[in-house]
């Protein structure tokens, strides 16, 4: 550890939640090199941007908070800013060279580098790393926890992805698939609940084909999420995401038979068209989709789906599209991520296909697709009143310190007239009304709704 870098890190995280938990990797990892990581940007050294590249929307705001870094820096010589994550590779030319705005580039296996590359910079140079790598799962770093409630955190199991979506810039972005070792998964899940954590999130992009050889057995992402359920049964378990092609029975059967992993699944269906579907090479049918859930439906009754959903993908008839409102209505999704398409470089779409339905066409889609899946949320909400849930309490409501929020099995936050209780403990609360994004009720004695 050298005293000298006694600097202070701030990191600012953008897309998904695996890049959040990347970003407790790079504290971690800078920690250790005698660096603190601070949540005032005003007295950071250095600066990081955790960049998402999934829509060019994500991009564009990057780029405008790092012209607004770039004016800070101007008022404080010295100060360092530095671009990680999924643009790292893709934009590492212009914003270095042409617009001269970065001093540190690291991608997403690039991490343990970064106390070099810092060097590289104090010594007056930039500190460049983007490679992938075909190992890097950072298995043995414990991360710092940023931001966080004190009762829920996230693991990332594995890394990369190779179903090659053909819109997705993933593949390019992070690389090839790796699972990370299953010991050092459920090494670092006991500590969190040791440390009082009560809910742990397991993630990766298709958390379905994580695998890992322990002598001669396979720990196949079943068997993981089993050995993490047995840690202790006040421990809840999450996990995204998973991919339709390949939620097996055997996973909703462990779901089904251990009461602390969350009644809740994430399965992106992205469109209701089989012909879509196959454009968009999802490797699965809009009737295979309907199995999928009829299987849900059957094996975990009272299980939560949400989903993604992209309008306007190269092609998209209004017949198709029509298959999406009627997919939506058939599943009666609890929860979507709504988006329009963005056609991403360097993937399948951007090299095949036309990115040719209108703008104007797109907005309308995604309106249909968001006014009906506010139908679909209401419907829902509507059903949980009078049932009673356990919540696992997370803190103050936003809204009034004489509330708790907390989450129900099924993910949906829960608001509810304080109780003698703390967060991290469970109560039972009874369902009375709600708004849009959350389920209203008072703590009851009264047995759960199964
Ligand atoms: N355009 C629009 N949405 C996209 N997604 C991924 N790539 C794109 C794209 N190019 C959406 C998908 C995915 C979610 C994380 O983001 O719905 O499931
Ligand atoms: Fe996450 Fe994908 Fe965005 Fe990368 S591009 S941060 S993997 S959502």
């Amino acid at each position: 550890m050298n005293a000298e870098k006694n600097k202070k890190i701030y990191i600012e995280t953008y897309g998904c939640q695996m890049n959040f938990s990347d970003s407790e990797i790079v504290a971690s990892v800078l920690t250790d090199h005698g660096y603190s990581a601070t949540d005032e940007i005003q007295s950071a050294d250095i600066i990081f941007l955790n960049t998402c590249s999934i829509r060019d929307n994500a991009e564009q705001r990057v780029k405008k908070r790092l012209q607004h870094f770039h004016a800070l820096k101007k008022k404080k010589p010295g100060l360092m800013i530095g671009l990680l994550g999924c643009m790292a590779d893709r934009i590492k030319t212009v914003l270095l060279e042409e617009e001269q705005l970065l001093d540190v580039v690291a991608g997403p296996d690039a991490y343990r580098d970064l106390p070099r590359l810092l060097e590289q910079v104090e010594s007056g140079q930039r500190g460049v790393n983007t490679l992938l790598s075909m190992e890097e799962t950072y298995a043995d770093i414990t991360p710092v926890r940023l931001g966080t409630n004190g009762v829920s955190a996230f693991i990332s199991i594995m890394r990369g992805c190779e179903n090659y979506c053909s819109y997705c810039v993933v593949p390019s972005t992070r690389g090839k698939e790796r699972s990370r070792d299953a010991g050092s998964i459920i090494r670092e899940s006991t500590e969190l609940f040791d440390q009082g954590f009560r809910e742990i999130t397991l993630l990766g992009q298709n958390v379905n084909s994580y695998s890992w050889q322990e002598g001669e057995n396979e720990i196949t992402f079943a068997r993981l999420l089993e050995k993490v359920a047995r840690i202790n049964p006040i421990l809840r378990i999450r996990f995204a995401t998973s991919h339709p092609k390949d939620i097996s029975d055997e996973l909703l059967e462990t779901m089904a038979t251990h009461p602390n992993i969350c009644k809740a699944i994430h399965l992106p269906v992205q469109s209701g068209s089989s012909r879509v579907l196959d454009r968009m090479n999802r490797k699965y049918t809009r009737e295979e989709y309907m199995e999928r859930v009829e299987a849900i439906r059957r094996i975990i009754p009272g299980c939560a789906i949400s989903t993604d959903i992209i309008t306007g993908f190269c092609d998209e008839t209004e017949e198709d599209h029509g298959e999406t409102l009627s997919l939506m209505r058939w599943v009666r999704f609890d929860y979507a991520f709504m988006f329009k398409y963005s056609e991403r470089p360097m993937t399948l779409a951007a090299d095949t296909l036309q990115d040719n339905i209108p703008e104007t066409v797109k907005d309308r889609r995604l309106t249909e697709v968001i006014d009906l899946q506010q139908k679909l949320s209401y419907d829902s909400n509507q059903r949980d009143v009078n049932k009673v849930f356990e919540v696992l309490i997370e803190g103050d409501s936003k809204r009034s310190g004489d509330h708790f929020m907390g989450r129900n099995s099924q993910n949906k936050v829960v608001v509810f007239p304080k109780i003698d209780a703390k967060p991290g403990e469970y109560e039972n609360v009874k369902i009375q009304s709600f708004t849009s994004a959350t389920l209203l009720g008072d703590a009851t004695k009264t047995h759960l709704f199964v």
